[in-house]
């Protein structure tokens, strides 16, 4: 699974947004360690406060059935009327940045934002949370 297979991925999620509220559809696509994918896209609700980002919908699906080893993700988010080629990139949001810290060495997992599949920034997720906490900071030794 290279990156643009990973952003295809993302890409083709993305259609799954369920954004009324604010138009803006985005598409995740988690790498695990096996080599599986699990997709997620945002997910809105009438009390705004209870939407869902992409990301952490991604997250939660792999978690949930059983898989926790992440080595990637690709991200793709844009206005709907914006389909191949978005007009900006969309970096995950603080809280869907902290919710892969709790899962991720955040020097070696990579997160991808794409504007197109042949347009893309790649980085380590300690560039773009760094100093950050996680959970050998409140999981003591037995
Ligand atoms: N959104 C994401 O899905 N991921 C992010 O990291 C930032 C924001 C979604 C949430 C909401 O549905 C829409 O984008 C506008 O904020």
């Amino acid at each position: 699974m290279d990156n643009v297979q990973l952003i295809k991925k993302a890409m083709d999620e993305r259609k799954n947004s369920y954004s009324p509220y604010s138009h803006y559809r985005v598409g995740a696509a988690l790498l695990c360690t096996d080599g599986s994918v699990v997709c997620g896209c945002n997910v809105e609700n009438a009390s705004y406060g209870a939407t869902v980002c992409a990301e952490r919908s991604a997250v939660f699906a792999a978690v949930s059935s059983g898989e926790s080893d992440f080595r990637a993700i690709a991200i793709v988010g844009g206005d709907e009327s914006e389909t191949d080629v978005m007009s900006d990139y969309a970096y995950p949001c603080g809280i869907c940045r902290q919710v892969l810290r709790e899962f991720t060495d955040p020097t070696a997992f990579t997160v991808i934002v794409a504007r197109s599949v042949s347009e893309y920034k790649e980085y380590k997720l300690s560039e773009l949370l760094p100093e950050s906490f996680g959970p050998e900071h409140v999981t003591k030794e037995e």
